[in-house]
């Protein structure tokens, strides 16, 4: 069976929605950590609710940088996970990090790359900039964690439409719904490539 642990930082909707389908049967998985840099986010009330260790780590409690990553490293290597999924994961990873798991880290992105992505491309600026735009459609990208910001092939995106009265937060809702859609397949479907 497959075994992930999760990256996140914010709310937890992304990490709710593989929950659900985990608890549900639909997904056939295993999440055996969190790691998040802040300890009262959404995400860690979640990891409580479905009895999931949660491991904060967060330049507060490693000040030291090699601490830091020695500590990402250490929780990745002690539930020797397949994949590791970021859900809402505001902090850069350390490069070593992103070598030592190369090709087995996930992430989500609120737009469709390769648009909108990159540095800056963050939260809401994303949708601001889409209907700044004009553009008629945005949506949502899974892709593999490469060392550029938002780079790394494209496993999964989800389209929606902007409609013209579209505030960016109005816009920023319908894009996460179909994350929430998009992001546990992917998981699954990458999953299966891997350990074949
Ligand atoms: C999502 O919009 C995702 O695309 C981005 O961070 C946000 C996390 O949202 N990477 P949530 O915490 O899962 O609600």
């Amino acid at each position: 069976m497959l075994k992930f642990g999760v990256m996140a930082s914010g709310s937890g909707s992304n990490f709710k929605a593989i929950l659900e389908r985990i608890r549900s049967g639909e997904f056939q998985a295993q999440c055996l950590f969190l790691i998040s840099n802040n300890g009262n986010c959404g995400a860690v009330g979640y990891a409580k609710d479905y009895g999931i260790p949660v491991f904060h780590i967060s330049g507060k409690t490693h000040p030291d940088g090699a601490a830091y990553e020695a500590a990402l490293l250490e929780v990745v290597d002690r539930f020797d996970v397949d994949l590791v999924v970021l859900a809402g994961y505001m902090k850069v990873l350390p490069s070593s990090f992103i070598k030592r798991l190369a090709g087995r880290i996930l992430n989500i992105h609120p737009s469709l790359l390769p648009k909108y992505g990159g540095k800056g491309f963050y939260g809401m600026h994303v949708h601001e900039a889409v209907i700044a735009a004009g553009e008629q459609e945005s949506g949502a990208t899974v892709h593999l964690v490469g060392e550029e910001i938002d780079s790394g092939r494209i496993l999964a995106q989800g389209r929606v439409p902007v409609l013209p009265t579209d505030t960016p937060e109005s816009l920023a809702a319908r894009v996460h719904e179909v994350e929430h859609q998009i992001y546990w397949k992917a998981i699954r479907d990458y999953g299966k490539c891997l350990k074949g």
